[in-house]
């Protein structure tokens, strides 16, 4: 049985006491959903804050990015090892929003998924299509491109501690939720995709979450799906009542 994990990716938003409140308005409320794993990722900036913020819950924290590099000359950019150090269990990794705008690729997203699992972080890989790469029918493509790309080396035993988020690019931030049988089809997809590549155990195991456009009233309908296992929420993570909504359709 896998365990149900809602994570909100705050994205650049928030300042350092909205961060903190919201923060602590998603822990104060998490102990009433004991069956549903939480986490909030906000920029790394706030990341020690609102691990103060959460303590004592069980709410997990998140960074939303990591450079693959242990330490070094690399301006601007923080460790896998950094985000430990600042309380971090997960770190978002591959989003589309740095493949497409920071110019990201598979490549950079192995790295990091490597530097990530070394020190001890769990990986949230995302994948997901462009509108035109659906409409042209290449969905199933690049999603398996997208996988064999960011996991690549990537073992039995890591796999199991890995979750991955599949995030439709034309859904993300649109009010365009992908319909639950869309978001069944590329997690049906992708579990295949475990299977083959490892064991069924492993496809079983591993926790796949949808991501674009999921908000309190359209959740149950999407988590309902037997192979979406849960969500990874943008804006509807910003406000508590909205997030922990979410998490309450999870619980069900
Ligand atoms: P929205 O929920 O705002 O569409 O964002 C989804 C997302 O990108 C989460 O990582």
């Amino acid at each position: 049985m896998r365990r149900p994990f809602i994570a909100g990716n705050w994205k650049m938003n928030l300042d350092r006491a909205q961060a903190v409140a919201l923060a602590a308005g998603v822990a104060q409320r998490s102990a009433e959903f004991g069956a549903v794993d939480v986490a909030v990722c906000p920029p790394s900036v706030y990341l020690a804050a609102v691990h103060e913020s959460v303590a004592g819950s069980p709410v997990g924290v998140g960074a939303q990015n990591i450079y693959f590099e242990v330490s070094g000359a690399f301006t601007g950019e923080i460790s896998a090892a950094m985000a430990v150090d600042v309380g971090c269990r997960y770190v978002i990794l591959g989003h589309s929003e740095r493949r497409h705008i920071l110019g990201e690729t598979n490549e950079d997203v192995n790295r990091k998924v490597v530097a990530a699992l070394a020190a001890g972080l769990i990986p949230i890989v995302c994948l997901g299509e462009l509108l035109a790469e659906r409409e042209a029918g290449q969905t199933a493509d690049v999603i398996r491109q997208q996988f064999d790309g960011s996991l690549a080396g990537v073992s039995a035993e890591q796999i199991n501690g890995i979750v991955l988020a599949y995030e439709p690019v034309w859904a993300i931030g649109t009010g365009k939720v992908a319909t639950p049988d869309q978001a069944e089809e590329v997690h049906t997809d992708l579990r295949k995709i475990l299977a083959d590549r490892y064991n069924t155990a492993v496809a079983d195991a591993v926790r796949i979450q949808y991501g674009g456009s999921v908000k309190a009233n359209n959740a149950a309908d999407l988590l309902a799906q037997p192979n979406v296992d849960g969500a990874l929420v943008g804006g509807a993570s910003l406000k508590v009542e909205e997030f922990m909504g979410i998490v309450a359709a999870a619980a069900k």
